[in-house]
């Protein structure tokens, strides 16, 4: 699978963790930055261009991370077609896909630890949406709010 990530300096080390982690799983990694850690970066910069790249399909899901994950998810939700949840246990890691066809998992660099967010990362990947009758009715409900704008 082609995957983005992205990180702000409250989740850069973490996404240092996890760029190698899904190279080893055999996915496609598209990085969008931090590049470096800077204390003064700001997450919108990275989390936005992943996002963007989620909704035009430049990527099949992606991985955003910041200090807590609530910036990432606030920001990264944003963008139309990005479905993106803080994700801080493994059952939300894949139910959100199943159910809800989660496409950005967000997690909080200073929160979840390496093993954990391997673990949530790889349950988001190997799950399938099920297009059950009742969550796209569900989903049909939320994207109508995209044609709001
Ligand atoms: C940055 O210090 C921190 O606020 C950010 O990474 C994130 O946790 C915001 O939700």
């Amino acid at each position: 699978m082609k995957i983005g990530i992205a990180a702000d300096h409250g989740g850069y080390k973490l996404k240092e963790v996890i760029h190698p982690f899904l190279v080893k799983l055999g996915h496609e990694v598209v990085d969008f930055g931090a590049y470096k850690l800077d204390n003064q970066d700001d997450y919108p910069d990275f989390v936005i261009p992943l996002a963007e790249a989620v909704a035009n399909g430049e990527v099949e899901r992606g991985i955003a991370v910041c200090g807590s994950g609530v910036g990432a998810s606030v920001a990264a939700n944003k963008v139309h077609g990005v479905r993106a949840a803080l994700i801080n246990d493994h059952f939300s890691a894949h139910q959100g896909v199943e159910d809800d066809d989660l496409n950005i998992l967000c997690l909080g660099g200073r929160v979840t630890g390496n093993m954990a967010a391997e673990e949530y990362v790889t349950a988001f990947l190997t799950a399938e949406f099920t297009a059950a009758e009742r969550h796209l009715r569900r989903l049909g409900k939320v994207h109508e709010l995209e044609k709001r704008d």
